[in-house]
């Protein structure tokens, strides 16, 4: 399936535009559910390509998952497999943070290297080296893509990540949940998502402290029981939104967000000259006379979110002036820019972490391929700005993170079809 999407022509956006549930929290919710065999409900989940694999992945494991619109209710009470199911952990990268809870729970998982990143073959080695940390053991073939993790019950360990993961941190700590003893790790990330998935499971009678802080302190217990997954707000469809405000809005109203999870977009928007009023739970946004330059530099939580990365170089390509763009966790996320060039932007790769712009430019529309979903949306909004039609290839990737995202852009003067 594809997006054909009509330039704006010097329309403005305007209207309301919800926010949907956090996809990467809701994830980890549903890989939570297997610390318990009791119910787990799961409610304001998003609808997304990335949430029915993980429900796939969770059935092919014999938990039961039913859905009644946005609620899930799981119950991995007759988990039998071992195992994670090849063919859907391979198109998801979130699927590894399963590893932790199976290995808590049963004393042994087996899966194979994890896939479904443009980015390329991202590494494993902090989750493999935290489980072991954790006294499991951990056998690979000679290729390095298949892992058989065994632990009777896992200890209690003092953990530094070499470096800041989402993922690793999450896995780590759910895991050690259900350790004998302390755990703690240092140098954990902070993300929203995290304090979000440590309340779920201090609800369940977990015992974690420190979440949303860089030391995370968790007491193991014997067993956890079920619970309530109120998922928050999507921070980074939030501020996609802002971004796509700051290029073309009218007083565009994104609402059903946490506007204190965005703050440091906000700043990046704000120094641009975009005008930007904000409520507990709404942001408003509309796009400055002329838009200024500004350095980016992509950075762990509080600052500013890898994934908005791409959203914001197309902002990049409309301000006066020249801005340079950094990209500091992932290698390989800037791929999609000799894209943007093709549609008409100005815009020197150095490396592969640096790309250098000048602004402001005309863009046309082209046909392009979504690469990932962050990528994907970026290109709708190019083809917003754009001159004339444009064709985004593999819809796909954008349905993995973003919940009917045509028809809650059509509502905002939006011409977008998908065929
Ligand atoms: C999560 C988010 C993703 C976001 C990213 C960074 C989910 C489902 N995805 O991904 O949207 O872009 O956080 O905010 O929540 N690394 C290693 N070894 C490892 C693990 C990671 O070197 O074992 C590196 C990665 O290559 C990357 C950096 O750590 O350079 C951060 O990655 P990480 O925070 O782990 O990303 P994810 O949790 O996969």
């Amino acid at each position: 399936m594809n997006f054909v999407v009509k330039g704006l022509a010097g329309k403005r956006l305007h209207g309301t535009i919800p926010v949907f549930g956090s996809k990467n929290a809701c994830l980890k919710a549903f890989a939570a559910a297997i610390l318990t065999s009791d119910p787990v409900v799961i409610k304001n989940a998003p609808l997304i390509e990335d949430v029915f694999r993980m429900r796939e992945l969770l059935t092919s494991l014999g938990a039961e998952v039913v859905n009644n619109g946005r609620v899930f209710r799981v119950v991995a009470k007759n988990i039998k497999a071992r195992a994670l199911e090849d063919g859907i952990a391979k198109s998801l990268r979130a699927s590894i943070v399963l590893a932790g809870p199976m290995l808590a729970r049963f004393g042994e998982v087996e899966f194979s290297y994890p896939g479904g990143c443009v980015i390329g073959k991202r590494p494993i080695d902090l989750f493999l080296d935290g489980f072991k940390k954790l006294g499991a053991s951990v056998i690979s073939d000679k290729q390095g893509n298949r892992f058989k993790v065994k632990a009777k019950r896992l200890r209690g360990a003092n953990i530094c990540f070499r470096l800041m993961s989402v993922g690793g941190t999450e896995t780590l700590m759910m895991a050690a949940t259900l350790a004998l003893g302390r755990t703690i790790l240092h140098n954990a990330a902070q993300e929203p998502e995290i304090v979000a998935l440590a309340d779920f499971l201090n609800q369940c009678g977990a015992r974690i402290n420190g979440a949303g802080t860089n030391t995370i302190i968790i007491d193991g217990v014997k067993s956890l029981h079920g619970g309530i997954f109120e998922t928050p707000p999507d921070r980074l469809e939030a501020g996609s939104f802002a971004i796509m405000g700051a290029l073309l809005g009218d007083k565009l109203k994104i609402t059903n967000c946490d506007p204190a999870h965005i703050l440091s977009v906000i700043e990046y928007l704000e120094s641009m000259g975009a005008n930007i009023k904000k409520g507990e739970t709404w942001l408003e946004v509309t796009r400055a006379k002329k838009l200024q330059s500004v350095n980016l530099k992509t950075h762990e939580y509080p600052g500013f979110p890898t994934d908005l990365q791409a959203p914001f170089a197309v902002l990049l390509t409309q301000a006066s002036g020249t801005s340079m763009l950094f990209e500091t966790v992932f290698d390989g996320r800037l791929t999609y820019l000799s894209d943007l060039n093709r549609m008409g932007a100005d815009i020197v790769p150095c490396d592969a972490h640096r790309a250098v712009f000048h602004g402001p430019r005309s863009l046309r529309g082209r046909e392009v391929d979504a690469p990932d979903l962050r990528a994907g949306l970026a290109f709708i909004f190019a083809s917003l700005v754009a001159k004339g039609e444009s064709i985004i290839h593999n819809a796909y990737n954008i349905d993995r993170g973003y919940e009917k995202i045509e028809d809650r852009l059509s509502a905002i003067g939006v011409n977008i079809k998908r065929v």
